[in-house]
């Protein structure tokens, strides 16, 4: 039996979905990094297409593999955007930003027409928020708001790098991330919409109404795909 890596049979399956003259969000993660490969492999083999990155470390990979890259400036829409989730709901709902690129990805997100959301069984939940939810804050001030997510119930953490000598992680916009515990998540929207008005915060999170397809990658090598449409 076989025994592959679910998040790049799910990558390699989702990117095999872009067609020529496609604009591609492309995700940040370890489930995206298999996706942007295959395109890579793609582009070599001679699919025409262009790609607005969710972090610097998407963006350079990318370039490595010499795909092309573009900016807003040069876009109206994106076709399809490729992108992992820490978890995804019944609803589609997700919780991102293990990667710390939320900031950016959310704004892939809101100019793409399929959002294909990539992941391994594992990320599927029930409820929300077993893994923390991250959420950038601008480093003045940080404290503040993560007073704020105390009295929401929550409890925090300043994210560090994984260093051996751990400082303070910064995005690739020069914020900070509290990554916080508010488990179970039943009304994402409202939390969402709670942390989003608390001043100093710049995202959150919480991705709701923004996948379009999710695509389970499983280790026998088959992928199940479900459009929103047809998933409840
Ligand atoms: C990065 C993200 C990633 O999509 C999320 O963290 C999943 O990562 P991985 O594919 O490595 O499990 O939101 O900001």
């Amino acid at each position: 039996m076989s025994n592959l890596n679910p998040k790049e049979v799910a990558g390699t399956f989702a990117a095999n979905l872009v067609q020529d003259g496609m604009t591609v969000g492309l995700g940040t993660g370890s489930t995206a990094w298999f996706a942007i490969q295959r395109l890579g492999e793609r582009v070599r083999e001679g699919l025409q297409m262009r790609a607005i990155p969710t972090s610097e470390a998407s963006a350079r990979q990318a370039t490595e593999l010499g795909i092309q890259l573009v900016g807003f400036d040069a876009v109206n829409h994106i076709d399809i955007t490729i992108d992992g989730a820490d978890e995804i709901n019944a609803e589609f709902c997700m919780l991102k930003g293990g990667g710390g690129a939320l900031l950016r990805e959310k704004v892939v997100a809101s100019i793409t027409k399929r959002q294909i959301c990539i992941v391994d069984p594992s990320k599927v939940v029930e409820f929300l928020g077993t893994f923390p939810l991250p959420v950038e804050v601008v480093p003045f001030g940080w404290p503040v708001v993560a007073r704020h997510v105390e009295a929401l119930g929550g409890s925090y953490t300043l994210r560090q790098t994984k260093d051996a000598e751990p400082t303070t992680y910064v995005t690739d916009n020069g914020n900070y991330i509290l990554d916080c515990n508010l488990y179970p998540i039943t009304d994402p929207p409202k939390l969402e919409q709670n942390l989003k008005m608390l001043p100093g915060v710049v995202e959150v999170g919480l991705f709701i109404d923004m996948a379009h397809t999710l695509i389970i990658g499983n280790p026998d090598g088959t992928c199940s795909l479900k459009d929103k449409e047809t998933a409840n």
